[in-house]
């Protein structure tokens, strides 16, 4: 499992703090076969929250008549006190996903987005959340995240009030109509770069800053899409698809920066949702249901409540190993 030359740059009490032993009188060349698991246990170089868990905590109460078995994986989706910001959320993928981690607990989710007031829908939703009475709020904040410096601003005054940061989505997106890739106008190129990509490097740099400042673990999550990985068949968007495919490096290269300053960032890409970014195809050209439904092995589109469990899982604990990735929804749409 680890490599002899790993373990012989280890000092002495780091192989025993991941339970590893090395003899004394080793020499550069031992091989990995010398090294000796101290009492038989795996090696620890980290531990659950909630450890005593999973078959360690069967192990536990088979010698421990005092330890009383109970389900925990529930708890290891709790967001309960965690503070985090969604961008785009005043309707849509957004809020859906917003009000998924108050219900998980969050002490409050502060919605990103556009207008000035916020919509009806979203007064509703933040209604809902505190009749929910599980000390959970949605906040409303009008901001336009291409700009840079008003996000890193907005988000420090979060954390100011918190006093913590732990969960940012950045979900604000835009889709143009169809553009012919060989005549694509450099400015709407450019405004959908700004908002789906540089936008999303910007949000989670004002979340990421205050994750750092107050020293948690932080959870970021970048709303890429299948087509940052696939092209949707007949349809000029390359604007769309370039934007997103950035998001997936961007969330790979920023994980890998960000890992040992105890930060996850992943990127989740959903299929094809009805939202009013689709709407603006599906409600005008009804026959592209049938088709969209068509392209996936499930034959149909997804709902926004379908985000609510990947979403709670990438945001807590009970996805601590997983940085790095783009978690794909898309009803099997990759796979034909
Ligand atoms: N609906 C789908 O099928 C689908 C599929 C894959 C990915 N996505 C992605 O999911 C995310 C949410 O999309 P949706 O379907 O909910 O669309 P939506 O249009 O309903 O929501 C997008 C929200 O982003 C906000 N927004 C746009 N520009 C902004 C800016 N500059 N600053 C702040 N907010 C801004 C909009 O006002 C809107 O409220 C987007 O990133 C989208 O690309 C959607």
């Amino acid at each position: 499992m680890f490599s002899s030359q790993i373990v012989k740059n280890l000092t002495r009490a780091s192989q025993r703090r991941i339970g590893l032993t090395i003899p004394r009188n080793a020499t550069r060349a031992f091989s990995a076969r010398s090294v000796v698991f101290s009492q038989g246990k795996p090696p620890v170089q980290s531990t659950s929250p909630l450890a005593p868990i999973g078959v360690n905590a069967a192990l536990q109460a088979s010698i421990d008549p005092t330890f009383s078995p109970k389900p925990k994986v529930f708890d290891e989706f709790s967001l309960k006190d965690r503070v985090g910001i969604v961008s785009g959320a005043n309707r849509g993928l957004g809020l859906e996903m917003a009000l998924v981690l108050c219900e998980a607990g969050a002490r409050a989710i502060y919605c990103f987005d556009l207008p000035a007031e916020p919509s009806d829908e979203w007064k509703k939703t933040s209604e809902y959340v505190r009749k929910m009475d599980n000390g959970s709020r949605l906040e409303y904040v009008s901001a336009n995240v291409t700009d840079q410096k008003s996000m890193w601003a907005k988000v420090q005054e979060i954390g100011d009030r918190e006093q913590r940061m732990d969960v940012c989505v950045a979900a604000a997106g835009i889709l143009k109509s169809h553009t012919d890739c060989l005549q694509y106008p450099a400015e709407q190129f450019q405004e959908v770069m700004a908002v789906n990509t540089n936008g999303v490097l910007y949000t989670a740099q004002a979340a990421g800053q205050q994750m750092l400042r107050f020293g948690k673990a932080g959870s970021i999550i970048m709303i890429a899409s299948m087509s940052g990985s696939i092209t949707n068949k007949d349809h000029a968007w390359v604007s769309y698809n370039t934007s997103k495919s950035a998001v997936l490096q961007m969330a790979r290269s920023m994980a890998c920066e960000l890992a040992p300053k105890n930060i996850r960032v992943n990127s989740l890409s959903p299929g094809h949702i009805y939202t009013s970014m689709t709407a603006a195809y599906l409600d005008t050209q009804p026959h592209l249901l049938d088709k969209w439904s068509n392209l996936n092995p499930m034959g149909r589109i997804g709902r926004p409540d379908e985000l609510r469990g990947v979403v709670t899982w990438l945001a807590s604990d009970a996805s601590s190993f997983c940085t790095g990735s783009d978690i794909i929804v898309s009803g099997g749409h990759h796979s034909w």
